[in-house]
């Protein structure tokens, strides 16, 4: 039985005050669950939100980390200054870091092994764009976004795997259910045969304007174990009836 997960994303989103009051709401409303729940706020407000997550069972997350251990590069935070910053999640290759940051499989798969080696729980983000879907590609871009960056991993334990359409991220589509577990259901193929004592057990979030309304619907799905939710965790309710529902 594979451990309900619900991730939220923030991108670049907060304040100091907004923080306190969305957490706060967000705690206050979030009755017994059985997920297990991770908040990933940008990195400069890590510390703000491991206070006020101090006495809940919520945990921290980041939403990126560099490929490079530590040394001259302006602007990185490393894996292992997540880990003692109180992260034990990072989101690594997300869509929106492949495009705006011509982020590629290689780069992917450097954060990944850094990720593991600090004792994070790395996410990794897969998904293909609305033209690659309608040209056929979906399951062949998909594939190779997961071999490329999970194919030079020593094991695959401990890690999670994001389902992410770009074309559903922030537009207010959503996958069907349907859609989402044949992709879930691919992508335990594959990663069943890179690792066939881990591969199985991995948790494979769906994620792309998951909802209060449609979250549980897409959990009912054989191969979906959570979301990774990104515009609806900025809503203390919706994040709250996500959480409940996984
Ligand atoms: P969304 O974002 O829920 O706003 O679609 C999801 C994500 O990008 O992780």
């Amino acid at each position: 039985m594979r451990h309900p997960l619900v991730i939220a994303n923030w991108k670049m989103h907060g304040s100091g005050a907004f923080n306190q009051a969305l957490v706060e709401a967000f705690l206050s409303l979030l009755g017994k669950h059985r997920a297990e729940c991770v908040l990933c706020p940008p990195f400069v407000y890590l510390g703000q939100l491991k206070d006020l997550l101090r006495s809940s069972d919520v945990v921290l997350g980041a939403q990126d980390c560099s490929h490079i251990a530590q040394g001259a590069y302006t602007g990185e935070v490393s894996a292992q200054m997540l880990s003692d910053c109180g992260c034990q999640w990072v989101i690594v290759g997300h869509s929106e870091r492949r495009q705006y940051h011509q982020e590629s499989d290689a780069l992917v798969a450097a954060k990944l092994s850094m990720a593991q080696r600090a004792g994070l729980s790395p996410v990794l983000c897969v998904g293909e764009t609305q033209e690659q879907r309608e040209a056929g590609e979906a399951q062949g871009v998909v594939k190779s976004q997961l071999l490329g960056a999970l194919g030079d991993l020593p094991d695959l334990q401990g890690l999670a795997i994001a389902y992410e359409p770009v074309w559903a991220i922030g537009t207010g589509l959503t996958a069907s259910p349907e859609q989402a577990q044949d992709m879930h259901a691919f992508i335990r193929g594959v990663v069943s045969d890179l690792d066939e004592k881990n591969g199985p057990a991995l948790r494979l979030l769906y994620g792309g304007s998951v909802k209060a309304e449609n979250a549980a619907e897409l959990f009912a799905q054989a191969d979906i174990d959570g979301a990774l939710v990104g515009g609806a965790s900025l809503d203390a309710q919706a994040f709250a009836a996500i959480v409940s529902a996984a």
